[in-house]
């Protein structure tokens, strides 16, 4: 202890080292990770964490401005676009990194998906988690889209409130909820205004937290077969583990200065436009939605009405108790890994109805 108090600097010094401090404090994050997340596409997760940062910075920058109602709501988007000082730029980068949220989003839900990351104890937890986060994400942007109130946002609405009222007992009630009344009408905007703000992110910011609490009590899944555990065994006794904190983290840090870059010169080189004000009166010729929806739109395209959403459903309620499907599957057949060919099946399909879809008028 006298060894200790000797080496400690005067106060003054003492300041100049909170960095290091902080850095101590930092270091109570680490956690050991196996060596296969050093592997970039096992490391996916963290990017729609990093997006959603910017969405909230962004977002509460427009609400300055925002004014959510049928008559004010275009005006208020216009006036951020065309006349507040580097409006355009905070509107562009919510946009961009709205689409690139969702994007790695998919991306990493596919690569759980594909390399059994909902595997072994508690896992399910984590995976079940996930899938709400996936669901909150899309309503996010779907709520967000719905705020500009131009021709396409207002008929999107209309679309999404017809096919919410097919779900057998909620769907009704869902959709009266959601326009606030049987049409859309006045206070939809502020509706969604209130869930797109204060209702959603909240949500996801907790889910959030909950899907990071259990991947650290329950660990990373090694992915692989015997040989790949056991080589990863012995990395671990060879080396010890990989640590979050500083190594994961930084590289982590890095990846999102990159991304950060990505997303300013999106924004430069393709900055959001106005659209035609919303019409009541006139529906547009072709009504498509946000690339994002384009696979469960040329579904309903090909099974119309409730056999179409019911379908959805399904898939929905596979998505969710995929961990336990996968347990009977390799129960039935252990060698084939069913569970990650039918995955793969199930992604490739989505792919190709998103070009379907992308490339019909
Ligand atoms: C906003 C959305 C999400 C965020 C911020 C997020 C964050 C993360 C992070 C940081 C990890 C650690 C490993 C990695 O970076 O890949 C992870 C792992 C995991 N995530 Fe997510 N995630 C999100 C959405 C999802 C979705 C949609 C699913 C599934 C439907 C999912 C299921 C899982 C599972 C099962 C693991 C453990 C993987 C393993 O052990 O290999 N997550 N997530």
């Amino acid at each position: 202890m006298a060894n200790a108090n000797a080496d400690t600097p005067p106060k003054a010094k003492r300041r100049e080292l909170i960095p290091g401090a902080l850095i101590g404090r930092l270091s109570d994050l680490d956690e050991p990770l196996p060596h296969s997340i050093k592997r970039w596409f096992f490391a996916w997760g963290s990017i729609p964490g990093f997006f959603f940062m910017v969405q909230i910075s962004t977002g509460i920058m427009l609400t300055f401005f925002y004014q959510p109602s049928p008559e004010t709501a275009y005006e208020s988007v216009r006036f951020i676009t065309e006349e507040v000082r580097y409006g355009w730029f905070i509107r562009s980068i919510h946009m961009w990194s709205a689409n690139l949220m969702i994007l790695f989003v998919f991306l990493h839900s596919t690569r759980v998906l594909i390399t059994g990351g909902y595997r072994g104890k508690g896992r399910w937890a984590t995976w079940m988690f996930g899938m709400t986060m996936l669901i909150l994400t899309l309503l996010l942007a779907f709520t967000g889209y719905s705020l500009i109130y131009e021709q396409l946002s207002y008929w999107g609405i209309t679309v999404a409130a017809n096919i919410n009222s097919y779900i057998p007992l909620i769907g009704p009630p869902l959709a009266d909820f959601v326009r606030y009344g049987a049409e859309i009408n006045a206070k939809t905007v502020s509706r969604m205004f209130a869930i797109h703000t204060f209702l959603l992110p909240p949500a996801l910011a907790l889910l959030t937290a909950g899907h990071i609490f259990f991947i650290r009590k329950f660990g990373l899944h090694v992915p692989g077969n015997a040989d790949d555990i056991k080589a990863e065994e012995e990395l671990q006794k060879k080396k010890g583990p990989y640590h979050f904190f500083p190594q994961h983290a930084l590289a982590e840090l890095v990846v999102f200065l990159y991304l950060g870059v990505v997303l300013i010169l999106l924004a430069m080189a393709y900055p959001v436009e106005m659209g035609e004000q919303a019409n009541p009166l006139v529906t547009p010729e072709h009504i498509k939605p946000e690339w994002y929806f384009y696979a469960t739109f040329r579904w309903l395209k090909i099974f119309p009405g409730q056999v179409g959403i019911l379908m959805l459903g399904a898939v929905a309620a596979i998505g969710f108790g995929w961990p336990f499907i996968d347990k009977q599957l390799q129960k039935l057949a252990p060698k084939l890994e069913l569970a990650m060919w039918l995955g793969a099946l199930g992604v490739i399909t989505m792919v190709g109805m998103t070009l379907l879809e992308a490339i019909s008028k």
